[in-house]
């Protein structure tokens, strides 16, 4: 490993210690031409920065972004935080000249990450959008699928990202609940980038959507004795159209916050006339694969732990959420020095705005109830 890259965490929560993890075992990739060094952490919990202090070579802890921006230490920065800060905190990343591991959705609603991405194209710096599940061996067999015209003609695309908790009304309310901290977007805001990645890097883009979105549970407990509005959207089906090989095919997008058994759980399915594909995290050793001739067979394959980046890892191991989080910031890693070559690559900042596009036609869909156009 000859370069390094500095990373700065803004926001130590669940995600800002997911990122700390995966630089600890930095050391699991093989011969990777970049090494990864957790220098800096901001959050506004003493609770979260003190657990930071396990982490050998972290040399600053703070309350203030500012302050981490301004170490010159730093080159690269994660950002962590609430949708309601995502705009402000990576315009200051830009501007003290740091390059930009941005959390998802990339602000808070559409003219946010259109901002954003202005911001990132005049400062020249690195940004890309957090995206993890497409760099799991599933999902990139998935890709080696379709680009291998195996499908025959296109008949339908279903990506979906879906979770559980909030079935369980007595969950307490959090940020991610909320319109003013979460975006009016709501559930889109929270999966819908994850299960438009993988569609848009293969070109398919929704020319038109219709929306149906659910708000399910109006309120929940504050976690102080009462109850708190929850006023985000909980389940969100994008009925979307988009063009697969000159035909119009129909694609549909599931971000479900209440989906009956479903644990954190990414799916994608393409089908096609003669060949089809199938992949869920609920199975993640398993690639099922459609074929016919006379007769028709799903067949079942069992992966190992072939990932994009080789890993000391055995081959004959299963990956989990840990594994694609860390691929994913070593396509970061590779792309910022110019190693990614043909592999799967983070979300750019063109794709984000387009989610956002989606998200917002999708929100006029539901209150037009009619299919919206998207130039
Ligand atoms: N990629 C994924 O799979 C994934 C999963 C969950 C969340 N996320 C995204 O990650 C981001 C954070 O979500 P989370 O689940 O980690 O939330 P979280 O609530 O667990 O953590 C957010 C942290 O930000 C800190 N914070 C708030 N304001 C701050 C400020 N001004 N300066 C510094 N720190 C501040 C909070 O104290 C908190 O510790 C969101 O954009 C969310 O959508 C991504």
């Amino acid at each position: 490993m000859s370069k390094v890259m500095r990373v700065g965490i803004i926001g130590g929560g669940l995600m800002g210690r997911e990122a700390a993890s995966a630089f600890g075992r930095w050391f699991v990739l093989n011969q990777f031409p970049v090494r990864a060094e957790l220098v800096a952490v901001c959050d506004l919990q003493d609770s979260l920065l003190d657990w930071f202090r396990q982490i050998p070579g972290v040399r600053l802890l703070t309350r203030s972004h500012q302050e981490l921006l301004a170490c010159p230490d730093v080159d690269v920065v994660y950002v962590a935080v609430p949708h309601n800060l995502h705009e402000s905190i990576y315009l200051d990343v830009l501007r003290a000249g740091k390059d930009l591991l941005a959390e998802k959705p990339f602000g808070i609603d559409l003219a946010a990450a259109r901002r954003i991405h202005a911001a990132a194209r005049e400062s020249g710096r690195f940004v890309r959008c957090s995206s993890e599940f497409p760099f799991l061996p599933g999902p990139q067999r998935v890709v080696q699928f379709v680009k291998s015209g195996r499908l025959g003609k296109p008949l339908e695309v279903r990506s979906c990202f879906w979770h559980a908790s909030d079935l369980d009304p007595s969950k307490p309310v959090n940020w991610k609940r909320q319109v003013r901290t979460c975006g009016e977007i709501g559930v889109m805001g929270d999966l819908g980038m994850h299960v438009v990645h993988l569609p848009f890097r293969l070109g398919w883009n929704p020319v038109r959507v219709y929306a149906q979105l659910q708000k399910i549970h109006a309120e929940r407990p504050d976690g102080r004795g009462g109850m708190a509005p929850c006023d985000t959207w909980d389940n969100a089906m994008l009925h979307t159209d988009v063009v697969i090989d000159g035909m119009e095919t129909p694609m549909r997008l599931e971000t479900k916050r209440l989906a009956p058994g479903a644990t954190n759980t990414w799916s994608i399915e393409v089908l096609g006339t003669d060949g089809g594909v199938r992949y869920s995290t609920a199975e993640p050793k398993t690639l099922w694969v459609f074929d016919r001739q006379k007769e028709q067979w799903w067949n079942r394959t069992e992966l190992g732990f072939q990932a994009a980046f080789p890993t000391i890892t055995g081959g004959i191991f299963e990956p989990g959420f840990p594994d694609c989080f860390l691929q994913m910031w070593a396509a970061y890693a590779a792309e910022r020095a110019g190693e990614l070559g043909d592999r799967f690559g983070c979300v750019t900042p063109d794709e984000a705005v387009r989610s956002h596009e989606l998200f917002a036609a999708a929100l006029e869909s539901h209150r037009t109830r009619s299919a919206v156009s998207l130039a």
